[in-house]
């Protein structure tokens, strides 16, 4: 069957990625990319696909109802793949209105879109929603959340997106509307933009500035690979049935401090530094405000169900994630560039001992 999907936020970090499979794998599928392009959407990231033939962006605003209506009534997309999100917990500390907007407001917008063009139809139109761990909250040192885990979120972040799921959801059991959601850990790999822990360590490693850790460095996270992450979403979107949640990790726990060592001895490696070189850059600042302790993702239900198992080991995945960057230095400037800067300043002014 011949299928026209939507992807929002197809500019972003996992979008990207999601987008450049789907066009590889499916030639018989329309992908429309819709982005508004905020300072975490950047072209550059589909460069390698943008022609291909069954691939258009649109830029837009998934706040905008009246532009959303128009769109769906423009392209009747058979299906969407909701990824556009703000997505950066310490933004979200700072500015949380925004993300209420996007990730609330731009969610509602786009299920009231699919309810009102699909009505009569469910059945063979899908909306899947990418959501988070974050929604389940903090573990402590034991456990890991499923399917069932009671929502407990911390940040306005999480709490944003736990919101959009009970949406996504109250459409599924009060309209009926096929939808699906998966939450997934924490992602890392290329075009993931230096405000997340991993890209920024890099970025700051490279150009010999300190490396930033919150707190004592204690908190956990639960790391996949992001293209392992868009193969689960291909498998999901596919397979699953309506109404239906999937979690998704790499049972890949790193203790931040942890991680960060062995970020230090890959980029002293790569980069043919002295061993010890790039951990004394490590500075411990002030810890994030409502800092979640640990996360963790059971993802046996995907595994067992729709047969998905991670493809690369993280010290592989992290090495990989080191190259790109350092062989990708025009990508990295070029987000680095203007406004970054300003953000860096405030951002870690504020969490300065
Ligand atoms: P990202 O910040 O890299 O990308 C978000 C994209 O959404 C950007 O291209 C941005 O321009 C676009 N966007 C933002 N506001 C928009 C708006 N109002 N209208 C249209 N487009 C808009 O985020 P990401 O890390 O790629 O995350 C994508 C999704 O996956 C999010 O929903 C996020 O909650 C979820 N997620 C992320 C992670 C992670 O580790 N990064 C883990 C699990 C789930
Ligand atoms: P981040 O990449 O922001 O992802 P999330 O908060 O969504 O898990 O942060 C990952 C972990 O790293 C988290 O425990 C916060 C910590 N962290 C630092 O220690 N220093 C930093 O500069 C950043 C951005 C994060």
């Amino acid at each position: 069957m011949r299928k026209k999907i939507l992807i929002t936020g197809g500019a972003g970090f996992i979008g990207s990625h999601v987008v450049r499979q789907f066009i590889k794998k499916y030639a018989d599928y329309q992908i429309i990319n819709l982005d508004k392009l905020t300072y975490a959407g950047n072209l550059l990231n589909l460069k390698d696909v943008e022609d291909a033939p069954n691939y258009r962006f649109i830029k837009g605003d998934i706040t905008d109802a009246a532009f959303i209506t128009e769109l769906f009534h423009q392209e009747h997309p058979d299906a969407v793949i909701h990824l556009a999100a703000e997505s950066h917990v310490d933004r979200s500390i700072s500015s949380p209105m925004e993300f209420v907007m996007t990730n609330v407001i731009g969610t509602v917008n786009l299920l009231n879109a699919a309810k009102e063009m699909w009505k009569g139809d469910y059945a063979n139109h899908r909306f899947y929603h990418v959501s988070t761990d974050e929604v389940y909250g903090s573990l402590g040192e034991t456990g890991m959340f499923t399917e069932t885990t009671a929502y407990d979120p911390h940040s306005p972040y999480s709490a944003s997106k736990a919101s959009s799921d009970h949406f996504v959801r109250a459409y599924h059991d009060t309209y009926g509307l096929d939808v699906v959601i998966s939450n997934c850990s924490n992602n890392y790999g290329s075009h993931h933009f230096p405000e997340k822990l991993i890209p920024l360590a890099i970025n700051n490693i490279k150009n010999n500035k300190p490396v930033p850790v919150y707190g004592k460095g204690e908190n956990i996270r639960d790391w996949l690979w992001v293209e392992d992450h868009a193969a689960a979403i291909d498998r999901i979107f596919h397979q699953a049935k309506a109404g239906d949640t999937y979690n998704i990790g790499g049972h890949n726990e790193w203790k931040n401090i942890d991680l960060i060592h062995l970020l230090c001895r890959i980029m002293d490696e790569k980069l043919g530094r002295e061993a010890g070189a790039s951990a004394a850059l490590i500075t411990y600042v002030t810890d994030r405000a409502g800092h979640d302790l640990r996360y963790a993702i059971d993802s046996s239900k995907l595994q067992n169900e729709l047969n998905w198992t991670p493809s690369l080991q993280f010290e592989e995945g992290l090495a990989k994630t080191v190259d790109w960057y350092l062989e990708n230095e025009e990508w990295l400037e070029n987000v680095t560039s203007g406004i970054y800067q300003d953000y860096y300043k405030e951002q870690y002014a504020e969490h300065e001992h």
